[in-house]
Protein backbone atom coordinates (compact mmCIF):
# COMPACT_ATOMS: atom_id res chain seq x y z
CA UNK A 1 0.00 0.00 0.00
CA UNK A 2 3.14 2.32 1.47
CA UNK A 3 4.50 1.72 -2.30
CA UNK A 4 1.03 2.78 -4.09
CA UNK A 5 0.86 5.70 -2.81
CA UNK A 6 4.49 6.59 -3.28
CA UNK A 7 4.25 5.22 -6.95
CA UNK A 8 1.18 7.56 -7.17
CA UNK A 9 2.59 10.41 -5.64
CA UNK A 10 5.69 9.91 -8.12
CA UNK A 11 3.88 10.21 -10.57
CA UNK A 12 1.77 13.17 -9.59
CA UNK A 13 5.00 15.07 -8.83
CA UNK A 14 6.11 14.32 -12.63
CA UNK A 15 3.54 15.54 -13.96
CA UNK A 16 3.30 18.53 -11.96
CA UNK A 17 6.75 19.13 -12.11
CA UNK A 18 7.76 17.61 -15.38
CA UNK A 19 11.82 18.68 -15.00
CA UNK A 20 11.89 16.69 -11.55
CA UNK A 21 11.42 13.60 -13.48
CA UNK A 22 14.61 11.70 -13.88
CA UNK A 23 16.73 11.43 -17.37
CA UNK A 24 15.80 8.42 -19.31
CA UNK A 25 18.30 5.97 -19.51
CA UNK A 26 19.03 6.01 -22.99
CA UNK A 27 21.45 3.48 -24.80
CA UNK A 28 24.55 5.86 -25.08
CA UNK A 29 24.16 6.21 -21.40
CA UNK A 30 26.67 3.13 -21.02
CA UNK A 31 28.93 3.82 -23.71
CA UNK A 32 29.35 7.24 -23.30
CA UNK A 33 32.97 7.45 -23.13
CA UNK A 34 33.59 7.28 -27.01
CA UNK A 35 31.72 10.63 -27.12
CA UNK A 36 34.14 13.72 -26.88
CA UNK A 37 33.14 15.40 -23.21
CA UNK A 38 30.92 12.48 -22.80
CA UNK A 39 28.32 13.92 -25.07
CA UNK A 40 26.57 12.02 -28.55
CA UNK A 41 26.45 14.75 -31.19
CA UNK A 42 22.84 16.56 -31.69
CA UNK A 43 19.98 15.98 -34.48
CA UNK A 44 17.08 18.00 -32.47
CA UNK A 45 14.31 15.63 -32.47
CA UNK A 46 16.39 12.93 -34.44
CA UNK A 47 19.19 12.34 -31.38
CA UNK A 48 18.88 14.62 -28.52
CA UNK A 49 17.19 14.18 -25.01
CA UNK A 50 14.04 13.36 -25.73
CA UNK A 51 13.48 11.83 -28.95
CA UNK A 52 13.37 8.29 -27.99
CA UNK A 53 10.56 7.31 -30.21
CA UNK A 54 11.79 7.22 -33.76
CA UNK A 55 13.48 4.77 -36.99
CA UNK A 56 17.10 5.38 -34.82
CA UNK A 57 18.60 2.94 -32.67
CA UNK A 58 21.79 3.80 -29.98
CA UNK A 59 23.64 1.03 -30.14
CA UNK A 60 26.67 0.53 -27.31
CA UNK A 61 28.61 -1.84 -29.11
CA UNK A 62 29.65 -4.78 -26.95
CA UNK A 63 31.71 -7.37 -28.61
CA UNK A 64 33.28 -10.03 -25.58
CA UNK A 65 31.64 -8.28 -22.77
CA UNK A 66 33.71 -4.82 -23.31
CA UNK A 67 32.60 -2.12 -25.15
CA UNK A 68 34.49 -0.92 -28.15
CA UNK A 69 32.40 2.09 -29.74
CA UNK A 70 28.54 3.24 -29.91
CA UNK A 71 26.85 3.40 -33.98
CA UNK A 72 23.28 5.49 -33.91
CA UNK A 73 21.36 3.06 -36.58
CA UNK A 74 18.79 4.04 -39.35
CA UNK A 75 16.51 1.57 -38.71
CA UNK A 76 14.21 2.08 -41.77
CA UNK A 77 17.56 2.70 -44.35
CA UNK A 78 19.28 -0.30 -42.62
CA UNK A 79 22.43 1.42 -42.41
CA UNK A 80 24.52 3.34 -39.30
CA UNK A 81 23.65 7.08 -39.28
CA UNK A 82 27.68 7.30 -37.94
CA UNK A 83 30.04 5.50 -35.72
CA UNK A 84 31.99 7.25 -32.00
CA UNK A 85 34.99 5.41 -31.45
CA UNK A 86 38.29 6.61 -30.07
CA UNK A 87 41.19 6.69 -31.44
CA UNK A 88 44.24 5.64 -29.99
CA UNK A 89 47.37 4.75 -31.38
CA UNK A 90 46.98 1.16 -32.31
CA UNK A 91 48.72 -1.13 -29.96
CA UNK A 92 49.24 -4.06 -32.81
CA UNK A 93 52.63 -4.95 -33.87
CA UNK A 94 51.93 -5.09 -37.31
CA UNK A 95 51.61 -1.87 -38.90
CA UNK A 96 47.88 -0.77 -39.35
CA UNK A 97 46.74 -1.45 -43.17
CA UNK A 98 43.38 -3.15 -44.28
CA UNK A 99 45.59 -6.06 -44.53
CA UNK A 100 46.72 -6.42 -40.80
CA UNK A 101 43.81 -8.80 -40.10
CA UNK A 102 43.90 -12.23 -39.76
CA UNK A 103 43.54 -14.09 -42.70
CA UNK A 104 40.27 -15.60 -42.51
CA UNK A 105 38.32 -12.25 -41.53
CA UNK A 106 39.44 -10.99 -44.72
CA UNK A 107 36.47 -12.35 -47.06
CA UNK A 108 34.35 -10.58 -44.81
CA UNK A 109 36.52 -7.61 -45.78
CA UNK A 110 36.09 -8.32 -49.31
CA UNK A 111 32.76 -9.24 -49.64
CA UNK A 112 31.40 -6.82 -52.53
CA UNK A 113 27.92 -7.14 -54.84
CA UNK A 114 28.68 -6.75 -58.98
CA UNK A 115 26.07 -5.17 -59.72
CA UNK A 116 26.31 -2.01 -57.55
CA UNK A 117 29.87 -1.99 -57.47
CA UNK A 118 29.80 -1.74 -53.83
CA UNK A 119 31.77 -3.97 -50.89
CA UNK A 120 31.83 -3.22 -47.17
CA UNK A 121 32.83 0.34 -45.94
CA UNK A 122 33.45 0.27 -42.49
CA UNK A 123 32.87 3.41 -40.42
CA UNK A 124 34.89 2.13 -37.72
CA UNK A 125 37.51 1.10 -39.63
CA UNK A 126 39.03 -1.81 -38.68
CA UNK A 127 42.80 -0.10 -39.53
CA UNK A 128 41.44 2.31 -36.52
CA UNK A 129 40.96 -0.38 -33.83
CA UNK A 130 43.72 -0.15 -31.20
CA UNK A 131 43.57 -3.63 -30.68
CA UNK A 132 42.74 -7.30 -32.09
CA UNK A 133 39.33 -7.62 -30.45
CA UNK A 134 37.93 -4.02 -30.87
CA UNK A 135 39.08 -4.10 -34.90
CA UNK A 136 36.96 -7.77 -34.95
CA UNK A 137 34.24 -6.03 -33.28
CA UNK A 138 34.45 -3.44 -36.04
CA UNK A 139 32.69 -6.44 -38.23
CA UNK A 140 29.22 -5.49 -37.38
CA UNK A 141 26.82 -5.17 -40.12
CA UNK A 142 25.73 -2.18 -37.92
CA UNK A 143 29.07 -0.44 -38.50
CA UNK A 144 28.88 -0.78 -42.25
CA UNK A 145 27.68 1.02 -45.11
CA UNK A 146 27.79 -0.60 -49.04
CA UNK A 147 30.31 1.60 -50.27
CA UNK A 148 31.46 2.17 -53.93
CA UNK A 149 34.65 -0.38 -54.38
CA UNK A 150 36.77 2.33 -56.12
CA UNK A 151 36.20 4.91 -53.78
CA UNK A 152 36.57 3.04 -50.25
CA UNK A 153 39.74 1.58 -51.85
CA UNK A 154 41.08 4.66 -53.71
CA UNK A 155 40.05 7.98 -52.35
CA UNK A 156 38.58 7.30 -49.07
CA UNK A 157 40.92 4.87 -48.56
CA UNK A 158 44.26 7.44 -48.61
CA UNK A 159 42.32 9.80 -46.29
CA UNK A 160 41.66 7.59 -43.67
CA UNK A 161 45.66 6.60 -43.81
CA UNK A 162 46.32 10.30 -43.99
CA UNK A 163 44.08 11.14 -40.82
CA UNK A 164 45.82 8.77 -38.78
CA UNK A 165 49.01 10.63 -39.90
CA UNK A 166 47.88 13.88 -38.22
CA UNK A 167 46.49 12.31 -35.11
CA UNK A 168 49.76 10.60 -34.37
CA UNK A 169 51.22 13.72 -34.90
CA UNK A 170 49.02 16.11 -33.05
CA UNK A 171 46.21 14.76 -31.06
CA UNK A 172 46.81 13.72 -27.66
CA UNK A 173 45.17 12.95 -23.89
CA UNK A 174 44.94 16.31 -22.44
CA UNK A 175 45.72 14.33 -19.11
CA UNK A 176 48.70 12.52 -20.67
CA UNK A 177 50.47 13.74 -23.31
CA UNK A 178 52.62 10.46 -24.23
CA UNK A 179 48.64 9.00 -24.95
CA UNK A 180 47.53 9.53 -28.56
CA UNK A 181 43.88 10.06 -27.91
CA UNK A 182 41.59 11.53 -30.89
CA UNK A 183 37.80 11.52 -30.30
CA UNK A 184 36.00 10.54 -33.93
CA UNK A 185 33.19 10.44 -35.97
CA UNK A 186 32.20 8.50 -39.26
CA UNK A 187 28.87 9.10 -40.74
CA UNK A 188 27.40 8.31 -44.28
CA UNK A 189 23.89 10.31 -45.77
CA UNK A 190 21.40 8.22 -47.13
CA UNK A 191 21.20 7.87 -50.72
CA UNK A 192 18.40 6.92 -53.48
CA UNK A 193 19.46 3.68 -54.05
CA UNK A 194 19.35 0.58 -52.79
CA UNK A 195 21.76 -3.03 -52.56
CA UNK A 196 19.03 -6.01 -52.67
CA UNK A 197 15.90 -3.63 -52.40
CA UNK A 198 16.75 -3.67 -49.03
CA UNK A 199 19.92 -1.62 -47.71
CA UNK A 200 20.37 2.19 -48.57
CA UNK A 201 22.56 2.87 -50.36
CA UNK A 202 24.68 6.18 -48.80
CA UNK A 203 25.19 8.92 -51.07
CA UNK A 204 27.98 10.87 -48.99
CA UNK A 205 29.85 9.81 -46.39
CA UNK A 206 32.08 12.06 -43.92
CA UNK A 207 34.53 11.76 -41.06
CA UNK A 208 35.38 14.60 -38.37
CA UNK A 209 37.80 13.87 -35.43
CA UNK A 210 38.24 16.21 -32.28
CA UNK A 211 41.21 16.19 -30.30
CA UNK A 212 43.81 17.98 -28.05
CA UNK A 213 46.89 19.39 -29.56
CA UNK A 214 49.31 19.73 -27.13
CA UNK A 215 51.53 21.38 -29.68
CA UNK A 216 48.80 24.43 -29.90
CA UNK A 217 47.59 23.68 -25.98
CA UNK A 218 43.98 23.12 -27.62
CA UNK A 219 41.17 21.05 -28.91
CA UNK A 220 41.35 21.09 -32.74
CA UNK A 221 39.53 19.26 -35.21
CA UNK A 222 39.34 18.32 -38.63
CA UNK A 223 36.34 17.06 -40.73
CA UNK A 224 36.25 15.30 -44.36
CA UNK A 225 33.43 14.64 -46.55
CA UNK A 226 32.68 13.04 -50.10
CA UNK A 227 30.35 11.35 -52.28
CA UNK A 228 30.10 7.59 -52.47
CA UNK A 229 30.72 7.33 -55.83
CA UNK A 230 33.13 4.56 -58.24
CA UNK A 231 36.19 6.28 -59.46
CA UNK A 232 38.92 6.07 -61.55
CA UNK A 233 41.73 4.60 -59.22
CA UNK A 234 44.63 6.04 -61.53
CA UNK A 235 43.82 9.58 -60.99
CA UNK A 236 44.75 9.32 -57.34
CA UNK A 237 41.48 11.59 -56.45
CA UNK A 238 41.81 13.45 -53.26
CA UNK A 239 39.29 14.40 -50.39
CA UNK A 240 39.87 17.90 -49.13
CA UNK A 241 39.88 18.93 -45.73
CA UNK A 242 37.62 20.73 -44.13
CA UNK A 243 36.20 22.58 -40.85
CA UNK A 244 33.94 21.22 -38.39
CA UNK A 245 31.94 23.91 -39.41
CA UNK A 246 31.46 23.60 -42.64
CA UNK A 247 30.13 19.42 -42.07
CA UNK A 248 27.54 20.90 -39.86
CA UNK A 249 26.34 23.04 -41.79
CA UNK A 250 26.36 20.77 -44.43
CA UNK A 251 24.94 17.76 -42.30
CA UNK A 252 22.40 20.99 -41.43
CA UNK A 253 21.21 21.08 -44.89
CA UNK A 254 20.69 17.55 -45.27
CA UNK A 255 19.31 16.95 -42.27
CA UNK A 256 16.84 20.27 -42.05
CA UNK A 257 17.95 20.54 -38.79
CA UNK A 258 21.06 22.39 -36.70
CA UNK A 259 23.53 19.59 -35.75
CA UNK A 260 26.15 19.70 -33.45
CA UNK A 261 28.82 16.68 -33.44
CA UNK A 262 31.18 17.33 -30.81
CA UNK A 263 30.11 19.78 -27.92
CA UNK A 264 31.12 22.96 -27.86
CA UNK A 265 32.13 22.47 -31.42
CA UNK A 266 35.38 21.12 -29.86
CA UNK A 267 36.90 24.35 -29.29
CA UNK A 268 37.17 24.25 -25.38
CA UNK A 269 40.34 25.43 -24.60
CA UNK A 270 42.81 23.70 -21.93
CA UNK A 271 41.62 24.49 -18.42
CA UNK A 272 45.07 24.14 -16.25
CA UNK A 273 44.19 21.37 -13.57
C1 LIG B 1 29.13 25.68 -33.82
O1 LIG B 1 29.21 25.71 -35.22
C2 LIG B 1 27.99 26.01 -35.89
C3 LIG B 1 28.26 25.88 -37.36
O2 LIG B 1 28.37 24.55 -37.67
C4 LIG B 1 27.53 27.40 -35.48
O3 LIG B 1 26.31 27.69 -36.11
C5 LIG B 1 27.36 27.45 -33.97
O4 LIG B 1 27.03 28.75 -33.56
C6 LIG B 1 28.65 27.00 -33.27
N1 LIG B 1 28.37 26.87 -31.85
C7 LIG B 1 29.24 27.25 -30.91
C8 LIG B 1 28.82 26.97 -29.50
O5 LIG B 1 30.32 27.76 -31.15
Amino acid sequence: MQLFIVSVLTVLLALIFPSAMPEVVRAFTKCREFFYKEQPPVIPGILDSRSLENNYKEICQKYRNVYRFATFYDTANRIPVFSAYKYTKSLLILRPSKNFFIETDLDKCNYFNIRERVNRGHLFPCSYAPDKLTAESTFTLTNIVPQKISFNSGSWNRMENEIIETMNKYCYDDNDNNRVLAYMLTGAIPGDTKLNERVNIPSYMWMAFCCYSRTGNSWVSQAYWAQNVGEDINKGKTISKKSLQDLQEFLSQTWKKKVTLFNNNCTKKRTTH
